[in-house]
């Protein structure tokens, strides 16, 4: 059974349920008043009956009496018969009028009058009400209860029908809709977008489902970058090895000095590609590592000047090549807590970083400075360079792994990278309980902060 056909049911079975429950209600109460309603008409004929007794006795007159009860028996006509004894001293003299028809519900009731003047007179009046008939008007009224009541119930049916069907429409449209879209996404067909308009529920969930399509879509890209990009990291150094090893073999057996000379060459290159295989991998391992959460560091005082400028000074040789201009404005600065190798990773990453997005002619400069948070006392270490920068979007994704700018692809000095640097280096001052910061301006240049607490 479908979840519409199931929300149908249950709302016209509840609707039937109370309906019941109020008819049965209706039903109680109006047989409670029936029966004092019957109990009231008795009454008023006792008393008309009495009435009549009374004014004949006064008047002494026994047929003025009979044809008072033939009016009783007109104007109420549940008054079936009426027998009279009228008795003064020991005379006894009986009349009577009318009798039960055949069948019904007579009983009988009696009414006793004396003449006050003269306790040997009176009359009494047997008389004989047919409950039948008082209990037709009673009858009459609850079959209008039931007809109101049917026709009320069937309108609410009417209606609940409706709205359970409305209900039931617009809850399972939106899950098909997120059902569709969920079997779209399962073929592969990422970052599609339900279009919904509601501030509700199904609203918020649809959202979710959007925003999941969206992230998914992402990663997708990602992946695909990512897969391209260690492609071209593993080959591109590979592939120099390779085409360096023939040459040398061939210098090396000509064995004069030029071609030693040049297969020593040909030796740093590899040594140099070698290197760049040899980061890649530890790259990759140091994310294994992150994702699940083994990366550790082990965090002492140490002394952060030493290893800047032992950084500045390894990228030195490249940034010339580049020409660019490397300043290292670091002094003396407080010892810092901090695990020296991986203090050392974060600032070889960051500089990698402005070599590759900085153009011949730009600058980079390392500086730090110690500053009062609400911790405790920081050193902030700025790395800025006068590079082309980054727009908005990019700077939104910079700490996902393999997650690329769109910079990249406009070009850069060296390899182009895999996107995994800036992942390390927040894990990084994460883990040492830091910060790390970024402000860019497309084609002026970026600044990265991270601090590092001071040792007390
Ligand atoms: N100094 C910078 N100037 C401009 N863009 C930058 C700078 N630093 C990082 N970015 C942007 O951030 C992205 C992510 O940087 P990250 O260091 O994580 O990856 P990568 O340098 O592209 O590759 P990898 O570090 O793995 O070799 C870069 O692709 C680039 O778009
Ligand atoms: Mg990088």
């Amino acid at each position: 059974m479908t979840i519409r056909v199931r929300l149908i049911v249950q709302t016209v079975f509840l609707q039937v349920i109370s309906l019941l429950l109020l008819a049965y209600g209706v039903f109680a109460v109006q047989r409670g008043l029936g029966r004092r309603d019957m109990a009231r008409a008795e009454t008023q004929i006792r008393l008309a009956v009495a009435r009549t007794a009374n004014d004949a006795l006064i008047q002494r007159d026994q047929v003025q009496l009979l044809s008072y009860l033939n009016f009783l028996k007109v104007e109420y006509p549940a008054l079936t018969y009426a027998r009279t004894v009228w008795r003064d001293g020991s005379r006894t003299a009986t009349q009577s009028l009318g009798a039960a028809p055949a069948g019904a519900r007579v009983v009988e009731r009696r009414v006793l009058v004396s003449d006050p003047t003269s306790a040997r007179r009176s009359v009494e009046v047997l008389f004989g009400v047919n409950q039948d008939v008082l209990q037709e008007s009673v009858r009459e009224t609850q079959h209008r209860v039931v007809k109101i009541m049917a026709l009320v119930g069937a309108v609410t049916a009417l209606i609940g029908l409706l709205l359970a069907i409305l209900l039931s429409r617009s809850l399972t449209d939106s899950l098909t809709a997120l059902g569709h879209m969920a079997e779209q996404i399962s073929e592969g067909r990422l970052g599609v977008h339900l279009e919904w308009k509601s501030e509700d529920e199904i609203g918020a969930l649809v959202r979710v489902f959007n925003n999941m399509s969206a992230r998914l879509a992402d990663l997708d890209v990602s992946k695909k970058n990512f897969v391209s990009s260690v492609t071209h990291e593993l080959r591109s150094p590979l592939g120099a090895i390779e085409s360096f090893l023939p040459l040398i073999r061939e210098k090396v057996a000509a064995g004069d000095r030029e071609s030693l000379a040049l297969s020593r060459e040909y030796l740093d290159r590899i040594e140099a590609n070698v290197q760049r295989l040899n980061r890649f991998i530890t790259d990759l391992l140091d994310v294994a590592k992150i994702e699940q959460g083994k990366m550790e560091c082990v965090i002492r005082r140490m002394d952060l000047p030493p290893i800047a400028a032992e950084v500045a000074q390894f990228f030195e040789a490249k940034a010339k090549a580049q020409g660019v201009a490397i300043e290292n404005a670091i002094g003396a600065l407080p010892p810092v807590l901090g695990d020296g190798d991986r203090v050392r990773q974060v600032l070889v990453n960051l500089i990698a970083n402005a070599l590759k997005f900085t153009p011949a002619g730009g600058r980079i400069r390392l500086s730090a400075e110690q500053v009062r948070e609400e911790g405790g006392k920081v050193v902030e270490v700025t790395v800025a360079d006068s590079g082309r920068g980054m727009d908005d979007a990019d700077r939104r994704r910079l700490f996902q792994p393999f997650t690329q700018g769109r910079n990249v692809a406009e070009g850069v000095s060296g390899p182009k990278g895999t996107g995994l640097g800036l992942y390390i280096v927040k894990s990084i001052v994460d883990q040492h309980g830091g910060r790390i910061g970024v402000e860019s301006t497309p084609g002026r240049g970026t600044l990265i902060t991270f601090s590092l607490r001071v040792a007390v």
